[in-house]
Formats: structure tokens, C-alpha cells, sequence
């Protein structure tokens, strides 16, 4: 069987780009999670890295692919509602209402766990997390699995997600046994992370489906969660500095364009003075008034889908290089650019300048 497929570096690349090979790549795919080991495959958002999310061998997998921390829990993506009865105690009126209006799509809800879930997909805690992703090789990878599939995302530990297959085989040829490529996700960012088992809804992670949607569609108030280096953090995911390029990068924010154009060309100037190769991560729109060593263009500031889309793609292609420092420009933190700061905040650490 797997003569049919090529592969690279020990890990079976599925094309389903062909639409004649589609039903064969995620026949052979299903045939993998059954027996207990690991597909990456495309959601909307970004590449998964899955398992059987019931069978706990499966799931260490996971973690030893990706050099993730133990303690760390992973998504169950589903095809259907009715799979939720098996994974969680109780089912919040709340969680009906933000899965008919949100489901398939990129919100990730954390709700009480069966005991049907393994320790080894929550990480040892008692509640799981769960999301009905909107792609159709996702959804029908899913369906005929199954089984709910457990997936982080599909780089390693401590890389910026990845959008294409191409991304994951870089990051994990060899450690998983296969990938699906279904081409580039639209949305980019990692799904939004709601916790509904606290007194009132807590966004753990800004994605997609924004904080005001979230609100609106539960007529209640919405929080954010803030980590600030106490402890215990409201989430494990937030403890760790995810998306931090080879190259430090210094992210430049501030609410007037150009003052943020002008701390921009000063830094970069400062850095090239001091003999270091600099990468500029700029919109369209301030691209123009800027030289350095590398510009990497991230898209128009009046588009944030195509800001978000292009991230982390952007963050990958500047490791690539030879920059020495990166400078990025921040957006206004709204709607979307909620989730494409809070990425961009990660990547910067402690380097972050306001204007
Ligand atoms: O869009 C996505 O969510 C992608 C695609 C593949 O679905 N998956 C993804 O998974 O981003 P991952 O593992 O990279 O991020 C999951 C986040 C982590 O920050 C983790 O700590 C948090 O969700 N998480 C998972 N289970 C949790 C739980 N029971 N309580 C609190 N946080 C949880
Ligand atoms: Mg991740």
C-alpha cells in the first residue's frame, strides 16, 4: 500500500490536491490513526498533528513527535455534535449555542471530561477541550475515522504553526508516518480557546471568532484571560513562549502610523549601524518607506485575514534567512488583530517597543 505513495524522509505525503487520489489519501490516512499512529492533516486554521484521541499510546505520539511538553493538553477535533456526549460530563447551554453558531470553525471550547477521555489527551486535568474544525479533508478524515482525533498543531514544540505541508514535513519528517497536504489554511492563526467551566466565559486564546462575537452570540460578558508569569497560569498553553524565531524580533506598536514608520526606520538604522543583517516584517502600505537588508511583506494593514493568513508563513520564510533581528510593525487591537497581536506579542518576548 504504501508503494503508491511517495515519501520524504520516512513520512508518506498524501496528495489530495488530485481529486481522483482524494478518497485513497484519507483511506490510507484513516488506516493509520486506527492502528495507533500519526497523520498530520489540514484545518481551516492550521496543520493538526492527530491521533486517536481515546487511545493513549497514540496520543504520547503526539508529544514525542513534537518534543511537547508533558503537561500540555491537545484538541479533540469531532465531525459532530453527538460526539460530544462521550467526551464531556455536561453540555452548557452555552456550548449549544456557540456550536450551532460557530461549529464547524475555529473556536476550541473547554468543558468537564468523561472518563472515556485518557489522561494522556488532557494532560492530567479533568477538563477537555474540543473543536469541530471547518475544512472538508479535516471533516472527512474525521468522519470516516470514526473517532474523535487529538491534534496539536503539526510543527515542533516551540516553532510558528504551520499553514502548508510542506511546513510540517520541514518540522517533522521522519517522526510522523504521515501527512495530508490540502494546500494552505485560510484562516492562519490557531482556533479561539473558550473555557465555559468557569463562573463566566474565558477566552484562554485569542483566535478567528473574536471576543465581541462570542459576547453577541451568548449575551453575556466575555473575559480574557491575562497570564503574567503567576501561577498557576489559566491554561498550560500559556506558560510557554510559543512562535519565537531564530532571529530576536522586536515588535514595534503604537495607535499613530507614523510614529510606528519612524521608530521603525530609527531601530532598523540603530541595528545596521551596529553592523546586523535586518528583516523587516512591514504591511504593504509601509513597506515603501522603508530600506533594510530583508523586507518581508505580511499584506495591506486594511485586510487583518490576510495579515493573520500570512503570519506565521512569513515568520517560517524570515528563519530561512540570514537576518540577524527582526523588526515588525504591530495593528490596531481589534476584532481579528486581537489574535494576530497576541501571536506577534509571543514572538517578540520581552522586545516589544509602544510608540
Ligand atoms: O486551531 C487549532 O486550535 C489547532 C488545529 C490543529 O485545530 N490546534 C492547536 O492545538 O492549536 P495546540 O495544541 O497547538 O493548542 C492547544 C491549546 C494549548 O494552548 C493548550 O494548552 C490549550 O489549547 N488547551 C488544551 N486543552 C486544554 C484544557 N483542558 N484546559 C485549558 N487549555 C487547554
Ligand atoms: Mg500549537
Amino acid at each position: 500500500m504504501t508503494g503508491k505513495w511517495p515519501q520524504k524522509k520516512g513520512t508518506i505525503y498524501l496528495d489530495a490536491g488530485n481529486i481522483t487520489r482524494k478518497k485513497q489519501a484519507i483511506d490510507y490516512a484513516v488506516s493509520i490513526i486506527r492502528r495507533g499512529g500519526l497523520v498530520a492533516f489540514p484545518t481551516e486554521t492550521v496543520y493538526g498533528l492527530g491521533a486517536d484521541a481515546l487511545n493513549p499510546q497514540a496520543v504520547l505520539k503526539i508529544y514525542k513527535a513534537k518534543g511537547r511538553p508533558a503537561d500540555n493538553p491537545l484538541i479533540v477535533h469531532i465531525a459532530r455534535e453527538s460526539e460530544l456526549e462521550q467526551l464531556v460530563e455536561e453540555i452548557p447551554d452555552d456550548a449549544y449555542r456557540l456550536a450551532s453558531k460557530f461549529w464547524p470553525g475555529p473556536l476550541t471550547l473547554i468543558l468537564k471530561s468523561t472518563e472515556k477521555v485518557p489522561l494522556e489527551t488532557t494532560a492530567g486535568l479533568t477538563t477537555v477541550a474540543i473543536r469541530m474544525p471547518a475544512h472538508p479533508l479535516a471533516l472527512e478524515l474525521l468522519e470516516a475515522t470514526k473517532r474523535p482525533i487529538a491534534a496539536p498543531s503539526a510543527n515542533s514544540s516551540g516553532r510558528p504553526s504551520p499553514t502548508m505541508a510542506e511546513h510540517v514535513l520541514a518540522d517533522l519528517s521522519g517522526k510522523v508516518d504521515a501527512v495530508i497536504d490540502g494546500g494552505s489554511c485560510r484562516v492562519g492563526l490557531e482556533s479561539t480557546v473558550l473555557d465555559l467551566t468557569q463562573k463566566e466565559p474565558l477566552i484562554l486564546r485569542p483566535g478567528a471568532v473574536t471576543q465581541e462575537e462570542l459576547a453577541a452570540c451568548l449575551k453575556k460578558n466575555v473575559n480574557q484571560a491575562v497570564y503574567q508569569g503567576d501561577s498557576p497560569p489559566p491554561s498550560p498553553g500559556m506558560k510557554y513562549r510559543h512562535y519565537a524565531p531564530r532571529a530576536p524580533l522586536f515588535l514595534v506598536n503604537g495607535e499613530k502610523e507614523d510614529a510606528v514608520k519612524a521608530a521603525i526606520a530609527a531601530l532598523c538604522q540603530k541595528f545596521r549601524r551596529q553592523g546586523r543583517k535586518v528583516a523587516l516584517l512591514v504591511s504593504a502600505e509601509h513597506a515603501p518607506y522603508h530600506e533594510a537588508d530583508i523586507i518581508e511583506i505580511l499584506g495591506s494593514r486594511d485586510r487583518p485575514a490576510e495579515l493573520s493568513r500570512r503570519l506565521f508563513m512569513s515568520l517560517r520564510l524570515l528563519d530561512d534567512t540570514d537576518a540577524e533581528v527582526i523588526i515588525a510593525e504591530g495593528y490596531p487591537e481589534k476584532g481579528l488583530g486581537v489574535a494576530l497581536m497576541n501571536r506577534l506579542r509571543k514572538a517578540a518576548g520581552e522586545n516589544i517597543i509602544c510608540v
